[in-house]
C-alpha cells in the first residue's frame, strides 16, 4: 500500500514537476500550426479577432479573399509591403513564420472565412493600376463627398487625404477598401457599386494630396 502510494508520488511528480510526456511538453513557437493560435498570436492585432477589422482592414470576407487570392495574401504574409505597417513575417528576425505556418494561415482564411462569392466580386481585379486623377477627383464627389467631405477633408466620416494618413497606406490598400469597405466602420463597400477603373481614379486623386502635402507642407 505504502510502496503503491510511494509510486504513485513519484509517478505525480514525473508528471508534474519532472520532464514533461511528449503531449505535455510546451510547443515551440515554430512548432505551432493552429491556424486560430497562429492568427491570434501574429495578426488579430492589426486585423481583429478573427479577422474582422481592426487598425487594418478586415479579412474576413469571401470576397475579399477570393478577389486577392491564395498566392497575393501569401506572397504579402512572407514578404510585407514595404513602406507599410504590414510587416514580413519571414524578414523579421525575432520570431519569423516557417513556411508551414504562413501555409496554415493562408488556407486557414480561405476555410474559415471563404466560401460564397457574391456576383459583383467574382472576377474583379485585385492590383491597383495607373489612374486618372482628375476624373477620381469627379468620382469620390460623386460617391464619397457625402461622408468624407467634398475635398476629402472629412464630414460625417473623417479626412481620407491628410499627407500623414497617405503616408502610411499603399495605393493597393486604397484600393481593397474602396473595394470592400469597412463595415465595421460603417465605410461601405464600392465593388457592387462602381468600376474598377473609377476606383483606380479615385486611388490616383487621393494619391495626388501625398505629394501636394509633402512638398508645400
Ligand atoms: C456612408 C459613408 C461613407 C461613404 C459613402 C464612404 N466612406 Fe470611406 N469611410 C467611412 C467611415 C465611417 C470610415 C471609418 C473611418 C472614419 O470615420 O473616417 C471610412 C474610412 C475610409 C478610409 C480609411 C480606411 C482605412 O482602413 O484606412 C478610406 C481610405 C475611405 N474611407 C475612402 C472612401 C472613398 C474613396 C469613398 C468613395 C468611393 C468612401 N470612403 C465612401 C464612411 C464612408
Ligand atoms: C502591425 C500591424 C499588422 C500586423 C501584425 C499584420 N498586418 Fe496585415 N496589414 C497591416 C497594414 C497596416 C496593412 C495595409 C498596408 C498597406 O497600406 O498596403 C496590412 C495589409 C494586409 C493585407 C493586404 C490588404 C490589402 O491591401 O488588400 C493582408 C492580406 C494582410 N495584411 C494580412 C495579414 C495577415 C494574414 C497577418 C498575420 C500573419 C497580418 N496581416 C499581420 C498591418 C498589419
Amino acid at each position: 500500500m505504502i510502496r503503491t502510494l510511494v509510486m504513485l508520488l513519484c509517478s505525480l511528480c514525473v508528471i508534474g514537476c519532472g520532464k514533461p510526456t511528449p503531449s505535455e511538453r510546451s510547443v515551440r513557437p515554430s512548432e505551432v500550426l493552429d491556424f486560430d493560435t497562429l492568427f491570434a498570436q501574429r495578426c488579430a492585432g492589426c486585423h481583429g479577432n478573427n479577422g474582422a477589422g481592426s487598425g487594418a482592414i478586415a479579412l474576413h470576407d469571401s470576397s475579399y479573399l477570393s478577389v486577392a487570392g491564395k498566392f497575393t495574401i501569401r506572397d504579402l504574409i512572407t514578404n510585407g509591403r514595404e513602406g507599410t505597417l504590414m510587416p514580413s513575417f519571414q524578414s523579421n528576425t525575432g520570431n519569423p513564420l516557417t513556411d508551414a505556418q504562413i501555409d496554415s494561415i493562408v488556407i486557414g482564411m480561405s476555410e474559415h472565412w471563404g466560401g460564397d462569392v457574391p456576383p459583383f466580386a467574382r472576377g474583379r481585379r485585385y492590383e491597383v493600376q495607373q489612374g486618372d486623377a482628375s476624373k477620381g477627383r469627379g468620382a469620390f464627389a460623386d460617391l464619397c463627398a457625402h461622408c468624407h467631405g467634398q475635398d476629402g477633408l472629412g464630414n460625417e466620416a473623417g479626412s481620407v487625404v491628410s499627407p500623414e494618413y497617405l503616408a502610411l497606406v499603399s495605393p493597393q490598400y486604397l484600393r481593397s477598401v474602396i473595394l470592400f469597405g469597412r463595415p465595421e466602420l460603417g465605410m461601405p463597400q464600392f465593388a457592387g457599386k462602381t468600376d474598377d477603373q473609377t476606383i483606380d481614379d479615385i486611388v490616383a486623386w487621393l494619391q495626388s494630396h501625398k505629394k501636394a502635402g509633402a512638398t508645400s507642407k
